[in-house]
C-alpha cells in the first residue's frame, strides 16, 4: 500500500516531464503554423499549406496533450489526495488541496487555445487576419506552458516531501 502511493508519487513527477514535453512540441507546432503566414502572405496559399500538414498536425498533438493532463490531473484529484489524507501531515494536505485548485484554470487555458485552434482552421480570414489569430494562439500556448510548470514545480516539491515521510516513517 505505502509502495503504491510511493510509485503513483514518481510516476506523476515523470509524467510531469512527459506532459512538458509535450507542451514545447504544440509550441514547435504552432511555431510552423506561423511560419506558414509568414511566408504565404496569400490567405489561400497558407490555407493549403496548413491544410496539408500543420494545423490537422497541432489540432492533434493538441488533443494527445489533453488526454494526458486530464489523466494527470484524475489522478491527482484522487489517489494522489487520498494519499496526502492518508499519510501527509495537516500542513502537506492543505498545500496540497490549494495546489489542485489550478488544475481548474489550467484546463480553462486549455480550452481557449482548443478555441484558439479552432478559430485558425476555421479559416476565411485575410492574411493579417491570420497572422493576429496565429499569434494570439502562440501566446495562448505558453502562457499555459509557463503556468503548468510553475504549478508542476510547486506540486514537486510537495510529492518529495510527501514521499520522504513516506519512507522515513517506514524506515
Ligand atoms: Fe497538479
Ligand atoms: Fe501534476
Amino acid at each position: 500500500m505505502l509502495e503504491d502511493i510511493v510509485d503513483t508519487i514518481d510516476n506523476i513527477i515523470a509524467e510531469h516531464q512527459v506532459i512538458l514535453g509535450r507542451f514545447s512540441e504544440l509550441e514547435a507546432v504552432s511555431n510552423d503554423v506561423t511560419a506558414v503566414g509568414a511566408y504565404d502572405k496569400a490567405r489561400d496559399m497558407a490555407l493549403a499549406s496548413e491544410e496539408e500538414q500543420h494545423l490537422p498536425r497541432l489540432q492533434s498533438t493538441l488533443e494527445e496533450t489533453n488526454l494526458k493532463l486530464k489523466a494527470h490531473f484524475d489522478r491527482e484529484d484522487t489517489v494522489l489526495l487520498s494519499g496526502f489524507e492518508q499519510h501527509g501531515n495537516r500542513k502537506l494536505l492543505l498545500a496540497f488541496r490549494s495546489l489542485l485548485s489550478d488544475h481548474e484554470e489550467i484546463r480553462a487555458q486549455l480550452v481557449r487555445v482548443g478555441e484558439s485552434v479552432s478559430r485558425l482552421r476555421a479559416g476565411g480570414t485575410s492574411p493579417g487576419d491570420w497572422e493576429e489569430r496565429t499569434k494570439r494562439m502562440r501566446t495562448a500556448i505558453t502562457e499555459t506552458r509557463e503556468r503548468l510548470a510553475a504549478h508542476a514545480s510547486d506540486e514537486q516539491d510537495l510529492l518529495l516531501k510527501l514521499r520522504k515521510e513516506i519512507l522515513g516513517r517506514r524506515a
